[in-house]
């Protein structure tokens, strides 16, 4: 009995040294080494900014695609009417003509999407929101790849690749309309521009 009281007192003894240790080494390294601290805080700033970066770029998604309002003004109506001839197995272009495999394109500029009359439009077409009409460059961007400007779409083309091929067609569409959409102004030309310049940097 007398020795594991013993036994006891020593082991309550070790215990309370250790804890004031402890304690005291605690107190000390908030007073020492705040420095430190600092330190920390600061480098692990960076690789979250490196992380962020990364994630942006990612959200970017595929490479930008070339705009056709610089190219508008000038391109070849006739040229993108013979080039339309891609689209005619399954368009139309007359005011009043008839859906196919896909819509009649009568006046599509500035069309809302998805909303001529009597097609029967894909789910991505009826809920694409961001623009919702058919601009100049939102055209583009489809035409240039319609599953990737539109996953989902059941347009079934592969796309145009050179971006004057693109202007020359959709100057050919904006003149297939009772009243031809206005050409951009220079300002929304210069914008479309620096867009593009930018998206390429990577930023
Ligand atoms: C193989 C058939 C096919 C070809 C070729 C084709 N399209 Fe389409 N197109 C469609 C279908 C189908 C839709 C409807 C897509 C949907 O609902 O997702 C469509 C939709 C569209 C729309 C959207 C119309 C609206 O009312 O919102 C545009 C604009 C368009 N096509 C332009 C073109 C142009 C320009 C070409 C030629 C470069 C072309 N398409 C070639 C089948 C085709």
């Amino acid at each position: 009995m007398a020795t594991s009281l013993e036994g006891n007192k020593i082991l309550a003894g070790i215990l309370a040294a250790g804890l004031l240790a402890m304690v005291t080494g605690k107190i000390a390294d908030g007073l020492v080494h705040p420095k430190e601290l600092q330190e920390n805080v600061y480098k692990i700033d960076v690789p979250e900014g490196v992380g962020g970066g990364a994630a942006e770029a990612a959200a970017q998604g595929p490479a930008p695609v070339e705009p056709v309002l610089p190219l508008l003004a000038s391109a070849d109506v006739a040229a993108g009417e013979k080039g339309a001839k891609k689209c005619a197995a399954c368009h139309t272009f007359d005011q009043g003509g008839a859906n196919k495999v896909g819509p009649n394109l009568f006046d599509i500029v500035n069309r809302e999407k998805g909303s001529h009359e009597g097609f029967n439009y894909s789910d991505a077409m009826k809920s694409f929101s961001d623009p919702k009409n058919w601009t100049y460059e939102s055209l583009n961007k489809f035409l240039h790849k319609p599953s990737e400007y539109m996953p989902g779409t059941k347009m079934n083309f592969a796309g145009l690749k050179k971006a004057s091929d693109r202007a020359d067609l959709i100057a050919y569409l904006r003149t297939m309309a009772g009243t031809p959409a206005p050409l951009p102004t220079a300002e929304e030309v210069k914008a479309a521009q620096d867009a593009f310049e930018k998206a390429k940097a990577g930023g």
